[in-house]
């Protein structure tokens, strides 16, 4: 074992794999659950796109948090993991008749909507099955948030959400319909954010909004921000769980909430990013023109978001205590992106030692592919190997 890595086990497995630190997770979860119990109307739900690998997903499930999704897939998944279908949210900009009548069926807790030839159609559906829907309609904010481009939702140019201006128009349509009850107000403005005041900048906005229908008498339950609470991917261990204590905090001193409304919340990355590790073994180390190659058996098909984000993960080798040298780290995959990391200081390495790439519990294992017709990497749990 060198630190917090049961590296003889790892030497039994085949890799890559993702290996989840439970303890990690459980202490995340523990501390989501004495933050909000200091607030009376806060639901967290966790998002379900982060990773739904089932080991993570039933200590999730223990803990008592609701599930965000955005697939048929998802709510399958989460209904796999005794999440109960009251505390499932449907959110997604292209919901497929399929999976609306999945929720349906499922009586799930609100469908997200985005549009209103979208409304139409669950209107339709649920009328099919006898139900009435209870929706919620996601308002784009034009809020902007200070993180990676591809992963900003909230501005007017995303696709995502219905405009601030069309807000009364689609209440309005809705409480015409019979097979649909509005219920609420949705947001998200972007994900990996660290910057307190964005969430500050959202909670002014959703007051002006709320004010605006107040003014028409429109009353509204649930109020949903999303998510997008960042983590520290340059320190793991040192800030293994997120500042919640300040994040819920935020939203309380600048939300203003009514006495009968719910806010709920959206938590992906913030729940999973630090619990998880992809593992992976050194091929090769090749000598270039003027730099050394790390040659991993891990690429971007099981974790692309270095070369899909430029994301930064901290890789260390986990077996190796020779003296640092400097490598670029890359996988076997015939792309050039291909990189987790350029000029990388690492233990010396050689063939057969074994690589951590950290921080990868989120939007890792889940947005794995089959790329160059690769297996898909494995996951463990920590309490599965001791
Ligand atoms: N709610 C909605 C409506 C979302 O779109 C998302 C994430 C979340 C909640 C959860 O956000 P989180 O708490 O995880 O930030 N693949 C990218 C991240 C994409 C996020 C998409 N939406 C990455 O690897 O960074």
């Amino acid at each position: 074992m060198k630190g917090i890595f049961p590296i003889d086990k790892f030497r039994e497995l085949r890799t890559p794999f993702y290996y989840y630190d439970t303890k990690v997770l459980r202490d995340t979860l523990a501390c989501i659950k004495s933050e909000v119990a200091k607030y009376e109307r806060f639901d967290v739900h966790y998002a379900m796109k982060a990773n739904v690998n089932p080991k993570v997903l039933k200590i999730i499930s223990e803990s008592g948090l609701g599930a965000d999704c955005v697939s048929g897939g998802e709510i399958r998944a989460a209904i796999k993991a005794k999440i109960p279908a009251h505390k499932i949210v449907f959110a997604g900009v292209g919901k497929a008749d399929w999976e609306i009548e999945l929720g349906l069926e499922c009586d799930i807790f609100c469908f997200n909507v985005e549009s209103i030839p979208e409304l139409q159609v669950i209107n339709e559906l649920a009328g099919a099955q006898g139900k009435v829907a209870n929706v919620v309609f996601r308002i784009n904010p034009n809020v902007g948030a200070h993180t990676h481009a591809n992963i900003t939702t909230g501005l007017a140019e995303n696709k995502f959400g219905i405009s601030m201006r069309d807000m009364e128009e689609v209440i309005d349509v809705a409480q015409e319909m019979k097979n649909v009850k509005f219920v609420g107000l949705h947001f998200h403005i972007g994900s990996q954010i660290l910057d307190m005041g964005d969430f500050t900048a959202l909670c002014n906005r959703v007051n002006e909004l709320q004010d605006r229908l107040e003014a028409r008498r429109i009353l509204v339950e649930h109020i949903n921000v999303g998510g997008g609470l960042g983590i520290d991917y340059n320190h793991p261990n040192r800030q293994a769980i997120p500042d919640f204590k300040e994040y819920f905090r935020v939203y309380d001193e600048h939300l203003k909430l009514r006495p009968y409304q719910t806010l709920h919340f959206e938590l992906g990355r913030s729940i999973v990013g630090q619990c998880g590790s992809l593992i992976s073994k050194v091929l090769y180390v090749k000598k270039g023109a003027n730099k050394q190659f790390a040659i991993l058996d891990a690429g971007m098909t099981d974790l692309i978001r270095p070369a899909l984000y430029q994301a930064y993960h901290k890789i260390e080798n986990i077996t190796s205590d020779a003296p640092i040298q400097t490598y670029d780290v890359v996988g076997p995959i015939c792309e050039s992106s291909d990189v987790f990391g350029k000029a990388v200081d690492l233990n010396g390495v050689k063939r057969g030692d074994l690589i951590a790439l950290r921080s990868a519990g989120a939007y890792g294992e889940i947005m794995a592919s089959r790329y160059n017709c690769r297996e898909l990497p494995l996951g463990y749990a920590s309490e599965e190997l001791l």
